[in-house]
């Protein structure tokens, strides 16, 4: 009997092994987690949030902390929304250390606030927002006003096997100010502290990142000013301008971020400088990381023709509005300048994106408002809700941000939607704030079931 069993296993067990197909799968892990109620939080509790809007193979601890399964290479952003006239004051943690924090007040009003890390994550290490430790806040949501978002994805697994089309390992890095600075020379900004730098790409004495291999990249920035004082940057590839983030509030510090999807060729450079003729102020300290820079490489192309080979299948677009527009225009913005559209699944004239393949995507969105006016956005998957960007900064341009990851079956389509309230984006040639990027992460096929 023993014998048996032992051979039947000997025979199982290789076939198990074999239906992964090597060089090609990873567990996929991403969630979005939201806040529908206004939520109170006391000096360093952890947000617990109260909404699921995605979560696929993340475990999380009883406090709402993330814990990794998979070791690698993880992507997070979160944003928060507080209630009238009270300051939000957040940070994310990996364990014990700090990675990121956000700060936003605007007298009188809501005020939104931001930011994103790559981080390398081993087996039990916790990723979690928590207030800071000084400060009791009030969040401000609603069932269908969801503002305070935290998002994370895996962007690849330390035990992938690589192939001929996803030839290079991790790429990733995450630049955090902790000083102050003051730049009025347009020179570029300085993230002096590298908590992550897989494949040494980024260089924290010069702040700029040099892509080791050909491929898509996602980058996203933000910082805080001083307060009274402007933040105005603007993120460059190969000394080309493409994308930039504004924020003044008078009597505060001002909160601004944005993101961009890029294809880059090997030793192409990005960094993010202060725009001429303006005095920027960013606020840093050796606790407080609100000036931030990071990146990671997506996927791999062998020529970046996106025709995805293989198993790897590459969808990724990221859209900027170069013009000033309103929700008369709407329901949906239409954004006018392409960065990259790997795949067609973006649709520029009718600013939506149909899934071609099944899939876990992840979307950021971002806007800045005309000067004095509201920007009310609303993501939507299908036809369904799935969160928002609210900005507004009397006498000044208010920023925005949120983002999801969602789990899209062929066809599905997520779209930008401005047509439930006054909303005016402003945006110019050179003043490209509002922004809409997504890609995927995990193709799910048929034989591939997402499980957990
Ligand atoms: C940055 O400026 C703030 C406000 O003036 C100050 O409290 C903080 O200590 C400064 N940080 C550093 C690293 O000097």
């Amino acid at each position: 009997m023993a014998a048996n069993w032992i051979i039947l296993l000997l025979v199982v067990i290789p076939l198990v092994v074999q239906s992964q197909e090597p060089g090609s799968f990873q567990t996929p892990t991403a969630f979005t987690k939201g806040q529908t109620a206004n939520l109170h939080l006391t000096k360093g509790e952890i947000i617990p949030f109260n909404k699921r809007i995605t979560e696929i193979g993340a475990n999380f601890g009883v406090s709402g902390s993330f814990i990794c399964q998979t070791p690698g290479l993880y992507a997070f952003t979160f944003y928060g929304l507080t209630e009238q006239n009270w300051e939000l004051w957040l940070e994310m943690m990996k364990n014990d250390e700090l990675v990121a924090s956000i700060y936003g007040y605007t007298y009188a009003d809501y005020a939104d606030a931001g930011n994103a890390a790559i981080l390398h994550l081993n087996v039990g290490d916790k990723v979690y927002l928590k207030a800071h430790d000084d400060y009791d806040q009030t969040l401000y949501g609603q069932g269908d006003q969801i503002y305070t978002t935290f998002t994370g994805e895996l962007l690849f697994a330390d035990n992938v096997e690589l192939d001929a089309v996803n030839s290079y390992g991790a790429v990733g890095f995450s630049g955090v100010m902790t000083v102050n600075a003051s730049i009025s020379d347009g020179s570029a900004v300085i993230y002096n502290k590298a908590i992550t730098n897989m494949g040494n790409a980024y260089d924290p004495t010069t702040g700029t990142f040099t892509a080791p291999v050909e491929g898509a990249y996602l980058f996203h920035f933000h910082s805080l000013s001083h307060s009274d004082e402007e933040a105005w940057l603007e993120l460059f590839h190969n000394g080309q301008y493409v994308v930039a983030s504004y924020g003044y509030t008078v009597g505060s510090y001002a909160d601004s971020g944005n993101s961009v999807v890029l294809h880059l060729k090997k030793g192409d450079t990005i960094n993010v400088k202060a725009r001429p003729g303006t005095d920027v102020k960013l606020y840093g300290d050796s606790d407080e990381y609100y000036t931030t820079f990071c990146g990671a490489l997506l996927s791999p192309t062998v020529h970046g023709s996106g025709s995805g080979q293989g198993n790897q299948q590459e969808i990724a677009f990221s859209v900027g509005l170069t013009h000033n527009e309103d929700s008369t225009n709407g329901p949906r913005v239409v954004f006018d300048r392409v960065f990259i559209n790997l795949g067609q699944n973006f649709n520029i004239y009718t600013g939506t994106f149909t899934a071609s393949v099944g899939g876990i995507y992840a979307f950021h969105y971002h806007a800045l408002g005309q000067k004095g006016q509201e920007v009310w956005m609303e993501l939507y998957h299908n036809y369904i809700y799935v969160n928002s960007l609210y900005s507004h900064t009397s006498g000044s341009y208010g920023p925005g941000s949120n983002s999801a990851v969602l789990e899209l079956v062929a066809g599905d389509t997520v779209y930008l939607d401005i047509k439930h309230h006054d909303t005016y984006l402003y945006g110019g040639g050179d003043e490209v704030y509002s922004t809409f990027s997504g890609y995927l992460l995990s193709p799910i096929s048929s034989t591939h079931p997402v499980v957990g």
